[in-house]
């Protein structure tokens, strides 16, 4: 006698509940997306007990006609997968939120539901009753068009189920969750929800902007501005129909927890790593370390190039081309930091932002060319700092890739720029300093006191001097070295040293890199190098410890290959330009004078980037005379 015997359908569904269905909030979930794939306009979503007890979902979407009704209890019954004939082709283009035909029999096999719901064109609806998985009555009855789906006492029929929910606040936090993943999926989407008739939320459908509903759940309180992310720009043809849009909490707001970063992919909630990492990639540079971001990110791309139907709860996803994605993210949420650099520096300068045009003449400047990063060596002349003395300043040709930069083969340096004078200014003309930002002090010899005036009001601005200037230079090294125009200095005295065999292996290993960065060493028989230059940002440094310390940073990198293997380069490369910067900058403690403020000010006007260290710490904060006037109870 044959031991296989069939599922009876009633368990094949509890089977299939215990997968989709693992708590209350994955019931609010299915039926949710039951009514957005119903074109509903309004839903609403009451809640009693934590979910165990009642959850209703009433929506104002298409409905079902008596037939529908009695099909959808049926297990791979699905109206969504309409279409192609196809089978194959069916899955592979899936636009709806559902496509399974698994919610409602799962559901209905571990709770008692009722399900009214009628069609625009029947004049009477449908009312099914069903307990654990039996069809109790089916009735016509008169009710609104749309459907209302009533859960009640889930997992009634599984106690060891129920037994493994957690506590009532833990179940509705879940709840809310999925509320505010659709919510925020469907910004037009009019939402009430109510717990023990409490009413939660009311949002109402059709006026809130995406902007609106994020503010809503994540920024209520805060005056901090959101930062977006717009449709990238459709240059590449490959990318024509992939867009990346929407909205970040500025790094300050980020979180511990890696939660509070929504992702959607054509609309639907999902959880990937590849997106998410791309998100933290973006920020790189402005987001504390173990922080992570928080915001919202949809990516729309044509529905073939995305498989849903990885997991049974749909939240899996796999792309076809995830690199591209990955890059697509990366740069979308890159060019958002940018503009919101831009509007940092707007909201800090106020419209006085060609002040380096306007001014720059009026300032004689010993070497006029130079970029204004430079005048690092305004600070370079403190007391403490040991300087190794610079015979010249080199720049070196344009770094070839595919040149062979084994140490044996380096060619001499050559000096291509006019040795760098030393900042000669003391003093810098009182119409340079910007009409809007004016430097009254200085706070523990650390923080740049500032007064800002923006039209009437006027705002107290506290800027950390090293975490500013560590982020200047770290923009100027960057683009050097993307351009490959790292400025090294030649040593004096070249330094002579002896590598251990794993240091010069690494050393050798990259070579190519290193001499990227402007270090220039020779081999000089056995393990004795010898270190001719330098990179100039720190050539007051020793000679050694930059060398060793380089090293050290290649040799933590245990990378993988391929596209990871390029991430992890780029935060390594990233890493080592800002340790350089770091040891660049003016330090805490460095008391500035007035020239030196106002020329800090200057560079921090004129850099791409300065309002977080490249640390991610921020730099610069403003408080309003409102806000300083409520401190002393002023009105
Ligand atoms: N609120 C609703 N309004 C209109 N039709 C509905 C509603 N809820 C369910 N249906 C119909 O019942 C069918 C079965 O729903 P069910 O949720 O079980 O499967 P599905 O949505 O097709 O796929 P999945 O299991 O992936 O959710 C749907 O395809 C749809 O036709
Ligand atoms: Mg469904």
């Amino acid at each position: 006698m044959s031991r296989i015997k069939i599922l009876s359908e009633h368990l094949a569904n509890q089977i299939a509940a215990g997968e989709v269905i693992e708590r209350p909030a994955s019931v609010v979930k299915e039926l949710l997306e039951n009514s957005i794939d119903a074109g509903a306009s309004q839903i609403q979503i009451e809640i009693e007990g934590s979910g165990t007890r009642l959850i209703k979902v009433i929506d104002d979407g298409m409905g079902m006609d008596s037939d529908d009704a009695l099909l959808c209890l049926e297990r791979h019954a699905t109206s969504k997968l309409g279409g192609s004939t196809n089978d194959s082709n069916r899955l592979s283009a899936i636009r709806s939120l559902g496509f399974r035909g698994e919610a409602i029999p799962s559901i209905g096999s571990v709770s008692k539901i009722t399900i009214t719901s009628r069609t625009e064109n029947d004049p009477l609806g449908t009312r099914l009753e069903v307990r654990y998985g039996k069809v109790l009555k089916i009735h016509e009855i008169g009710c609104n068009k749309g459907t209302i789906v009533e859960v009640k006492d889930l997992f009634g029929n599984l106690p060891v189920r129920k037994k493994f929910l957690k506590s009532s606040r833990t179940e509705l936090h879940h709840i809310e969750e999925i509320i505010k993943n659709y919510c925020l999926a469907n910004n037009r989407l009019g939402i009430t929800y109510t717990v023990n008739s409490n009413i939660i939320w009311d949002i109402p459908a059709a006026t809130d902007t995406l902007e609106d509903r994020v503010k809503m759940f994540y920024a209520k309180n805060s005056s901090e501005p959101l930062i977006p992310i717009q449709n990238l720009s459709r240059s590449s043809k490959l990318d024509n129909d992939i867009t990346v849009e929407g909205f970040l909490l500025s790094p300050e707001q980020s979180f511990a927890t890696s939660t509070k970063l929504r992702l959607f992919v054509n609309g639907r909630a999902v959880k990937d790593r590849m997106m998410a990492h791309a998100v933290t990639e973006g920020l790189s540079g402005y987001l504390m370390k173990g922080r992570s971001a928080a915001g919202v990110l949809f990516v729309t791309l044509p529905h073939e190039e995305v498989d849903v139907n990885v997991h049974p709860t749909k939240q899996e996803i796999r792309f076809q081309q995830p690199n591209n994605i990955h890059q697509r993210i990366v740069s979308g949420v890159r060019s958002a930091m940018e503009s919101f650099q831009k509007q940092s520096k707007h909201s800090i300068f106020g419209s006085d932002t060609n002040w380096n045009d306007r001014k720059a003449e009026q300032v004689s400047h010993p070497n006029k060319e130079t970029d204004s990063a430079n005048s690092h060596t305004l600070w370079d002349r403190s007391p403490d700092s040991v300087k190794t003395e610079p015979t010249e300043s080199v720049v070196y040709p344009p770094f070839d890739k595919d040149k062979d930069f084994s140490p044996a083969r380096y060619n001499e340096p050559t000096a291509t720029a006019e040795p760098t004078a030393p900042f000669q200014q003391t003093e810098m003309p009182a119409d340079f300093v910007p009409e809007s930002l004016k430097p009254i002090g200085q706070f523990m010899d650390l923080y740049l006191l500032c007064e800002a005036r923006r039209g009437e009001e006027n705002f107290l601005v506290v800027i950390d001097q090293h975490a500013v200037h560590e982020r200047i230079l770290f923009e100027k090294l960057k683009k050097q070295f993307n351009s490959k125009q790292m400025e090294s200095q030649n040593l004096l005295f070249p330094k002579m040293l002896e590598l251990t065999p794993e240091s010069a292996e690494i050393l050798e290993k990259n070579s190519e890199e290193i001499r990227a960065f402007g270090i220039f060493v020779e081999e000089f028989g056995g393990d004795n190098f010898i270190i001719k230059a330098v990179p100039s940002v720190i050539s007051h440094l020793d000679p050694e410890e930059i060398l060793t310390g380089i090293l050290t940073q290649f040799s933590c990198s245990d990378y993988n290959h391929g596209e990871g293997r390029k991430r992890q380069d780029a935060t390594r490369l990233d890493d080592i330009l800002a340790s350089m910067a770091c040891k660049a900058a003016i330090k805490a403690g460095h008391n500035l004078n007035p020239v030196e403020m106002q020329q800090l000010l200057k560079l921090m006007q004129e850099s791409k980037a300065f309002t977080h260290c490249p640390h991610g710490r921020p730099v610069v904060r403003m408080f309003s005379a409102a806000e300083i006037k409520k401190w002393f109870r002023r009105t």
